[in-house]
């Protein structure tokens, strides 16, 4: 195993898109920001400098950091933030794990711009469980905003009222030629004909769920969230925010140019947002002026797509990537997901709009939440998150027949060293129905149910799926239904856990985990790094 540097400079740069230029904030001037490569097994030192006059963190999404809170990133979360003219040396090892993931700032809204992918080599000498591919490339998706989005953000919380809708979408930081002022803001991977690409298509997006194709091309999913799958072949995937997905791509077509497209997926009447980022499939020695073939996507509402899509995802689950889903269970949870009102005297109407779990609403602290429980500092938080929701109602059915009314604290859920955890996330009609991509810090976890409707605990349990579910770390919760996941808390910190649409995040839908130390002299949180910002 190797030690891995890098260098991250917050920096504010000028870049234009869209026929604007603006200043955003990025690593190294880079937007997207760099490719982190490294090896199962390495360790990796990112000393980040803040030269930017936003308060910083990064997140890397995805990794484990067993008993390594302390990199996990999360403003307020794990760590204080990294002032302006400060360092911070995120210090981890890349153990058990290999595909792809991705960093991004988890401060306010600023992984807008500042993002990044992670690349994990298996180790050595360990081919992938897929045929060797010719080559491979990245695919973030992301959004571009004309306005600062930080200043949309002020807006939003004043208002209790949702920012408006990004001005586009990109791939690689290009939103592609259907957008004005982007010919030259177009991503190309040129292709071979007859040879296989991997492609790391990352969803960096704020606040969509993508759908994504290439004309005329197959993709085969081979991995999600850095977890091997069962092969399968599709036209279109579909993605959400802070989830990964690795396909394969034959360019088995007449030499030409292709369209890759992506769109987002809404299936709530609220909003209709059918800005289509593109870029190009290239076949080596095809001049520009060839015009590319449209790639066909489903249609934005295609909820049925969404469902059967995500029920082909399986765990490999060969002889050397066995799929250890938790058989029996030790804690049973149950979170409702709804939006709500709590009253706000400098609001308008008085009141402003709130997404809870069970009805809470949560508040960020002031200080990092891994460090009170490290040092056990009183009054930062609680451990008294109900398991369950204060009064069961009919979740799904029209019309409402819950209370909107909801609490804020910083409340959390304490989980016992090495037990196993169900946590069914259960989507309400509470204001709207809306599906929500829920993310897992410092774990993977098993998806062994989901459908439409209430979840029903004497009847769906018996379907679910116990032997190759998917495995990863940010799942979506189905517009009007539920997910359930399973995963053994055997890493000891604290742990976020929140939709990862920045608008619902924004509003409170979060909380953590407090998984506490095992009884080992190797099972218990590490010391915290010297540089550890301050709070
Ligand atoms: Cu990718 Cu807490 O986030």
């Amino acid at each position: 195993a190797a030690t891995k540097q890098y260098q991250f400079d917050i920096q504010v740069k000028n870049v234009s898109r869209l026929c604007h230029a603006k200043p955003i904030v990025t690593v190294n001037g880079r937007f997207p920001g760099p490719t982190i490569y490294v090896r199962e097994g390495d360790r990796v030192l990112v000393n980040v400098t803040n030269h930017a006059k936003y308060n910083m963190s990064i997140h890397w999404h995805g990794l484990k950091q067993y008993r390594n809170g302390w990199a996990d990133g999360p403003a307020y979360i794990t760590q204080c933030p990294i002032q302006t003219g400060s360092s911070y040396t995120y210090d981890f090892n890349v153990t058990g794990q290999r595909g792809t993931l991705w960093w991004h700032a988890h401060i306010l809204w600023l992984r807008a711009t500042v993002y990044g992918a992670i690349v994990i080599m298996p180790k050595q000498g360990t081919p992938f469980p897929f045929p060797q591919p010719y080559g491979e490339t990245e695919i973030i998706l992301g959004e571009w905003w004309n306005v600062d989005v930080e200043e949309v953000v002020k807006k939003g919380n004043n208002m209790g009222l949702p920012p408006n809708t990004s001005d586009a979408h990109t791939i690689n930081g290009k939103p592609g030629p259907l957008f004005p002022c982007s010919e030259k803001h177009t991503f190309a991977m040129e292709v071979e004909q007859g040879k296989t690409y991997l492609l790391r298509i990352i969803n960096a997006a704020l606040n969509d769920e993508l759908f994504f194709a290439i004309a005329g091309h197959n993709l085969t999913v081979v991995e999600v969230d850095a977890v091997y799958t069962k092969p399968f072949t599709t036209q279109s995937i579909l993605i959400a925010p802070g989830q990964t997905t690795n396909v394969l791509v034959q360019a088995y077509q007449a030499p030409g140019r292709y369209f890759m497209a992506a769109r987002p997926f809404m299936d709530v009447p609220l909003a209709v947002d059918n800005k289509t980022a593109t870029a190009i499939l290239q076949y080596r020695g095809i001049p520009n002026t060839v015009l590319p073939l449209l790639a066909q996507l489903p249609a934005s509402n295609d909820s049925a797509f969404a469902l059967s899509y995500n029920k082909k995802l399986r765990s490999l689950n060969s002889p050397r990537f066995p799929a250890n889903v938790p058989l029996k269970v030790d804690r049973k949870l149950f979170y409702t997901v709804g939006f709500g009102k709590d009253s706000c005297p400098t609001c308008v109407n008085g009141t402003r709009l709130v997404a809870s779990l069970n009805n809470i609403s949560f508040e960020m602290p002031h200080i990092g939440l891994l460090q009170a429980h490290y040092f056990n500092i009183k009054g930062v938080f609680r451990t008294d998150f109900p398991d369950r929701p204060p009064t069961p109602f009919n979740y799904t059915g029209a019309p409402l027949t819950a209370s909107l009314g909801t609490l804020t604290g910083t409340r959390l859920s304490k989980i016992a060293f090495n037990s196993t955890v169900e946590l069914v996330l259960q989507d309400t009609n509470l204001l709207t129905v809306e599906s929500h991509p829920f993310h897992l810090h410092g774990y993977n976890f098993f998806v062994v149910g989901t459908d439409i409707g209430n979840f029903n605990p004497s009847k769906d349990p018996a379907k679910f799926n116990l032997v190759d579910p998917v495995e990863r770390n940010t799942v979506g919760v189905p517009t009007g239904g539920w997910t359930a996941i399973r995963f053994r808390a055997d890493n000891p910190g604290v742990w976020f856990m929140h939709c990862h649409l920045e608008l619902h995040t924004g509003w409170g839908l979060k909380t953590a985990f407090v998984v506490e130390d095992g009884p080992g002299s190797d099972q218990t949180v590490l010391p915290p790094p010297k540089d550890l910002p301050p709070c």
